[in-house]
């Protein structure tokens, strides 16, 4: 298992001769990250994982000094696939010298819905991070997974208007028994509400089944009803949206839509999101 803190170095021990395939992550690592490294290794001749708190994609200091941060368990649990990765967890310098401050990018309204909205720049700290583990690396194939789906749309942009050589992967989203998606933020949750939030998925799949008999509008307004009967868990939106320029569908379409949701239990913050085609 190779560890390298500097991409310039990890790079010079890379095989020309594979394809390269990158997971950007920010360690905690549960099933769903692993199910993008298993994917990029069947997919690539060369896989690098990186794990990287990145500071810039945190609207408040708080956050991010409470981040979870499990280094050791995380190696294990990449040492368990395979011993050939190549693992990638720099300090904030090698990435972003001396100046930790995001890029500026524009999304053309990709980023000012939904997160854009309950965590403002935190996109722009998104796309300034994987837009420099891209050029550090120019893999031929990054992984990311659909649980956040606005994410994945906003880095295709990102690497369409950059031009950056890139295949940009979407893996599906991996999820407990009970339904809730994983998320370094589930070892946060008590059981009791661990249990609770196997509403969310529940909620997102009624959502699927109502669509036969009624519009998205309708719908909207129904799981939002729903979500005030339910104590404890906050609704923060329960969006239907264009899966490609994520603005609202109000009225039944042919287009691939999707059901988006952010709610809080106590002060964790989830977020989950359901393909309705
Ligand atoms: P992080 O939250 O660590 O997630 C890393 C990748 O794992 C993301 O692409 C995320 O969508 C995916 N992932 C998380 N939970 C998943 C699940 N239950 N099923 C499938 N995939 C899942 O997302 C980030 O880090 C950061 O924003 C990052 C892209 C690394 C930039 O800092």
């Amino acid at each position: 298992m190779n560890i390298f803190n500097k991409f310039s170095i990890l790079n010079a021990q890379l095989n020309k001769n594979y394809t390269t395939g990158l997971i950007p992550t920010m360690g905690a690592l549960h099933k769903g990250h692993t199910s993008l490294i298993e994917k990029a290794l069947k997919e690539n001749g060369q896989v690098i994982v990186s794990i990287f708190v990145n500071p810039t994609q945190f609207n408040n200091f708080e956050d991010l000094k409470k981040y979870p941060r499990t280094f050791d368990k995380d190696i294990k649990l990449i040492k368990d696939i395979s011993t050939k990765i190549n693992v990638y967890s720099p300090k904030p310098k090698d990435l972003y010298n001396n100046k930790i401050q995001a890029s500026i990018y524009k999304f053309d309204g990709l980023d000012s819905v939904m997160e854009g909205i309950y965590r403002p720049n935190h996109f722009q700290g998104v796309a300034t991070i994987v837009e420099r583990l891209l050029w550090a690396f120019l893999p031929n194939n990054a992984y990311f997974g659909e649980k956040d789906f606005q994410q994945i749309q906003i880095i295709k942009s990102l690497v369409g208007q950059k031009k950056i050589p890139t295949k940009i992967i979407s893996c599906p989203i991996i999820r407990e028994k009970n339904g809730l998606a994983y998320s370094s933020r589930n070892t946060f949750l008590t059981k009791d509400q661990r249990n609770t939030c196997s509403l969310i998925f529940e909620q997102l799949n009624l959502a699927k089944k109502l669509l036969r008999n009624n519009s998205p509008e309708q719908i909207m307004k129904t799981i939002e009803k729903n979500f005030k009967k339910i104590s404890n868990l906050d609704l923060e939106y329960f969006d239907i949206r264009d899966e490609k320029n994520l603005s609202i569908v109000n009225k039944k379409t042919n287009k691939k839509i999707r059901a988006f949701i952010a709610a809080k239990i106590g002060k964790i913050r989830l977020i989950d999101n359901l393909s309705l085609y």
